[in-house]
C-alpha cells in the first residue's frame, strides 16, 4: 500500500435535477482529490449536497457533468454492470442508520459481502471473525441486530464495510443516530482503521465529528472549499 497515491479525483462535477420547468443545480462544479491513506471529512449543513456527493463518490449515482476517476477508472465510461463491480471492489459504505439485515446475526451480516465476492468458505470464516474482533464485538458475534445497541450495530456495519478490504471507506453521518459517547467510540475505531492505512471519507454536518479527520473540506450550497473557515 503506497500512501500519497491519488485514488479519487473529481473535476467540475455537477448534479442537476429537473423539477417541472425548473432545473435545480445541487452540485456546482466540484473539484476534489483524495490520496490513499487520507481521513477526509466533508462538512456541510443540511441540504448543502453532502449525500448527493456521497452517492456520486460511491458510484450509486452519476453526475450530470464533470469527470470522476476512482482508483484510475474514469467512472463516466462505465456501464451499470462495471459500475456495480467497481463499487463493490472499491467502496465500503457506512450509513447513519446502519442498514443491517434484521433477520441475520452480526456474523452473517459481515459474511454477506464476502459471499458476493466469492471468497471460499474457510477463508470467509476467518475473515468474518477477524473483522468482528477488530471492531470489538468478539462476544456478540451471534447476536441479532435488535439484540445490539446502536453503537454495536454501527460496528457490525463497519466490520461489514471493511471485510472485502475496499479502497475507500465512505461514511454518511456515521454517528448521526448515536449519542455522544457512542459516537466517540465509533470515531476511535475510524482513527485506528486510518492508522492501518485505510482511506476514509466521512460526510457530516457536525464540526466536532469532522474535527476527527486529518483534512476537512466544506460544502455549502453545492460548492466545495478546502480547510477551516470560520463558522458562519
Ligand atoms: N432526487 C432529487 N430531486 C431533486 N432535488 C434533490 C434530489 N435529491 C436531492 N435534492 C436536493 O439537493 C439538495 C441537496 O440534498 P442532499 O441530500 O445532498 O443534502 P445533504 O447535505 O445530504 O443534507 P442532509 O444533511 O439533510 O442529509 C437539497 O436541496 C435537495 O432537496
Ligand atoms: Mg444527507
Amino acid at each position: 500500500m503506497t500512501s500519497g497515491e491519488e485514488i479519487l479525483r473529481m473535476e467540475g462535477i455537477t448534479k442537476e435535477y429537473q423539477m417541472g420547468d425548473e432545473v435545480s443545480v445541487v452540485l456546482k462544479g466540484i473539484d476534489l482529490s483524495v490520496n490513499r491513506g487520507e481521513f477526509l471529512a466533508v462538512l456541510g449543513p443540511s441540504g448543502s449536497g453532502k449525500s448527493t456527493l456521497m452517492n456520486i463518490i460511491g458510484c450509486l449515482d452519476v453526475p450530470t457533468d464533470g469527470k470522476y476517476w476512482l482508483h484510475g477508472n474514469l467512472i463516466a465510461d462505465e456501464d451499470q454492470t462495471s459500475l456495480a463491480h467497481i463499487r463493490s471492489a472499491e467502496i465500503g459504505f457506512i450509513f447513519q442508520s446502519f442498514y443491517l439485515l434484521q433477520r441475520q446475526d452480526a456474523w452473517h451480516n459481515v459474511e454477506l459481502p464476502l459471499i458476493y465476492a466469492n471468497m471460499p468458505e474457510r477463508k470467509r470464516k476467518e475473515r468474518v471473525e477477524e473483522m468482528l474482533i477488530k471492531v470489538g464485538l468478539e462476544d456478540k458475534m451471534f447476536h441479532m441486530p435488535n439484540q445490539l445497541s446502536g453503537g454495536q450495530q454501527q460496528r457490525v456495519a463497519i466490520a461489514r464495510a471493511i471485510a472485502t478490504n475496499p479502497t475507500i471507506l465512505l461514511a454518511d453521518e456515521p454517528t448521526g443516530a448515536l449519542d455522544q459517547k457512542t459516537g466517540a467510540q465509533v470515531m476511535d475505531l475510524f482513527h485506528s482503521l486510518n492508522d492501518e492505512g485505510r482511506t476514509i471519507i466521512m460526510i457530516t454536518h457536525d464540526s466536532k465529528i469532522a474535527a476527527h479527520a486529518g483534512r476537512i473540506v466544506r460544502i455549502l450550497d453545492g460548492n466545495i472549499s478546502e480547510g477551516a473557515i470560520e463558522d458562519a
